[in-house]
């Protein structure tokens, strides 16, 4: 049973790792950020919440993401294992998800701050989740689903640095919460997708 969290600034490199490692491992990717903008495009009530946090660059409040996660993670498919990407981000939301989930995997993606800012400015999404890098892996439509790319709207460059921020303050303390649990395992994120991803295969076979 692998219970994986993947730990990372914005633009680490989380999600696209995560859509391998899930392949790979057969294991459901669940992305607290996937799951608020599906619900913003939906035009929810949670939706309506999350979208003002996010615009601000902000986290959405730890009690509102802790149910979605404990929802999700009581799923059927998620009995074998889960993959969790974005979530936990602040040391209360950690401290819930150790009462109903066991983690067993931290991987921390560590890349400098100046990498991140360069890979989050030149991202671009597809509607079906596949995203983009106007330099490093260039479309100019999806090559899944053949939709129109875009930029996410957290993505403009004031909303970026207000993300590092909240990273720095709420999320990095966590890289000490599992460290101190045995289960931190960090891989250098600076390297290429398939080499950030042999480090993380290394990690988990
Ligand atoms: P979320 O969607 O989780 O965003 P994030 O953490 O800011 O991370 P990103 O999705 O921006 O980056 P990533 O690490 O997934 O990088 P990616 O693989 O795309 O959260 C968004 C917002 O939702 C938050 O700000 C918050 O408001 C809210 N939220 C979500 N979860 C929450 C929670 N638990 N609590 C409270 N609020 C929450 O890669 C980035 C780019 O780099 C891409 O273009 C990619 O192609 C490229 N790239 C990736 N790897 C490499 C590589 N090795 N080399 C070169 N380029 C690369
Ligand atoms: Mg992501």
């Amino acid at each position: 049973m692998k219970g994986i969290v993947l730990l990372g600034a914005p633009g680490a490199g989380k999600g696209t790792q995560a859509k391998l490692i899930a392949s790979r491992y057969a294991l459901p990717h669940i992305s607290t950020g996937d799951i608020l903008r599906a619900n913003i495009k939906g035009g929810t009530e949670l939706g309506k919440l999350a979208k003002s946090y996010i615009d601000a660059g902000k986290l959405v409040p730890d009690e509102v993401v802790v149910a979605i996660v404990k929802d999700r993670l009581s799923q059927p498919d998620c009995k074998e294992g889960f993959l969790l990407d974005g979530f936990p981000r602040t040391v209360v939301q950690a401290e819930a998800l150790d009462k109903f989930a066991t983690v067993t995997h931290a991987i921390d993606i560590e890349v400098d701050a100046d990498e991140v800012v360069g890979r989050i400015a030149g991202r671009r999404m597809c509607a079906c989740g596949e995203s983009y890098h106007i330099s490093t892996h260039p479309s100019q439509v999806c090559d899944k689903c053949g939709g129109a790319l875009y930029q996410r709207d957290d993505d403009k460059e004031e909303t970026v640095a207000a993300r590092l921020e909240v990273y720095f303050a709420q999320t990095a303390p966590l890289i000490d919460y599992y460290a101190a649990k045995g289960v931190l395992r960090s891989v250098d994120g600076m390297k290429s997708v398939d080499e950030v991803f042999a480090s993380i295969e290394k990690v988990l076979d």
